[in-house]
């Protein structure tokens, strides 16, 4: 992902993605071995955060018979090893700068080609279809990927409740913006709010989750809190976090990445090994936690729930 705009930047400052990633990897597997041989201490997810929600209980979420059956990534994994630009650039920011982020109380607004336009308190979100457990494998832009327990309901469940016009070709999502909460948005890094986008079938797919909590518990602030976007077979920054308003437009909406590098980032980036970044190979990922990279799948493993969604469309034009 873009960390600084490209005209704030001098070639001499780039450090080769694989470089640094490299670097990285090698740091984590030293303090992985370091720990097992007793001697380094990992920062503690749980000890990072005190406020209330944190690790709070969902009360009732049911298994969803379809989760992959791959090992998952630890919470302090899914929750320490995080982007969330809003609260830092860097992977570790956000679990440090979420810690006072208000999630109650917290509203999402309905709005534009619906019949019934409508805000819904998250108290009525988490009551308004049983929540189910989806194991999904995320794939990140970014050549990485977890696997995690997320919570949550079709966001298909939802939209139907404001009645989409036959104009709705289009779903936009807005996270919050205020910048006083959220110090990543004193920056200009992306334009805020971050925006993004699915087109209307996709959107209503049975695997489309809005996402209410992971590992049993309420989304942690670092992944989302309190309501989020999860599209398992797209690059993870298709998954707006923190979401507050909803749009339905006839228009295929502008995303965040897309205004802010649109060479590099398209509207439907679907995960799809053949297209790679202009900077980087799409071939392979690092699962996190494992030492050796994998082959990376087409629409991230979900091809045959969501190939046909695609017929026709050539997905190097349309990446
Ligand atoms: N949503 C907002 N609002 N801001 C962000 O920076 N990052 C995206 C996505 N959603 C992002 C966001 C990216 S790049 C990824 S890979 C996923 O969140 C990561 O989700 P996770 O950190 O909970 O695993």
């Amino acid at each position: 992902m873009l960390i600084k705009r490209a005209a704030d930047i001098r070639p001499s400052e780039i450090t080769p993605r694989a470089a640094w990633e490299d670097r990285r990897r090698f740091l984590q597997h030293a303090g992985a071995y370091a720990l097992a041989a007793g001697g380094l201490a990992l920062p503690d997810a749980a000890s990072a955060q005190t406020q209330p929600g944190w690790r709070e209980k969902l009360p009732s979420v049911r298994p969803w018979p379809q989760s992959t059956k791959e090992p998952q990534n630890t919470f302090e994994q899914v929750t320490s090893y995080v982007n969330f630009y809003e609260f830092g650039t860097d992977k570790s920011d956000p679990l440090k700068n979420s810690k006072n982020f208000r999630t109650r109380p917290w509203t999402l607004s309905i709005e534009g080609e619906v019949r019934k336009p409508r805000t819904f308190g998250i108290e009525e979100l988490l009551k308004l279809a049983p929540i189910e457990e989806r194991v999904y494998r995320l794939r990140c832009v970014e050549a990485w990927s977890m696997v995690i327990p997320w919570a949550g309901y079709p966001l298909a469940e939802l939209l139907k409740q404001v009645e989409p016009t036959g104009n709705a070709r289009f779903v936009e999502f807005y996270t919050l913006h205020d910048p006083q909460q959220m110090p990543g948005q004193k920056q200009a890094v992306l334009e805020w709010p971050y925006v993004e986008g699915l087109r209307m079938d996709e959107a209503m797919h049975p695997l489309t989750l809005l996402t209410l909590g992971l590992y049993g518990e309420l989304l942690p602030n670092p992944n989302g809190a309190p309501v989020r976007m999860i599209v398992p077979w797209k690059y993870g920054f298709k998954s707006g976090k923190s979401i507050v308003r909803i749009r339905l437009t006839e228009r295929m909406p502008v995303t965040s990445w897309v205004r802010s590098a649109p060479q590099e980032y398209g509207f439907y980036s679907n995960v799809n090994p053949k297209v790679d970044h202009p900077r980087w190979s799409q071939a392979r990922e690092r699962r996190i936690g494992e030492f050796f990279k994998r082959e990376t799948l087409m629409f991230n493993g979900y091809a045959e729930q969501v190939a046909s969604l695609y017929t026709g469309m050539d997905l190097r034009k349309f990446f």
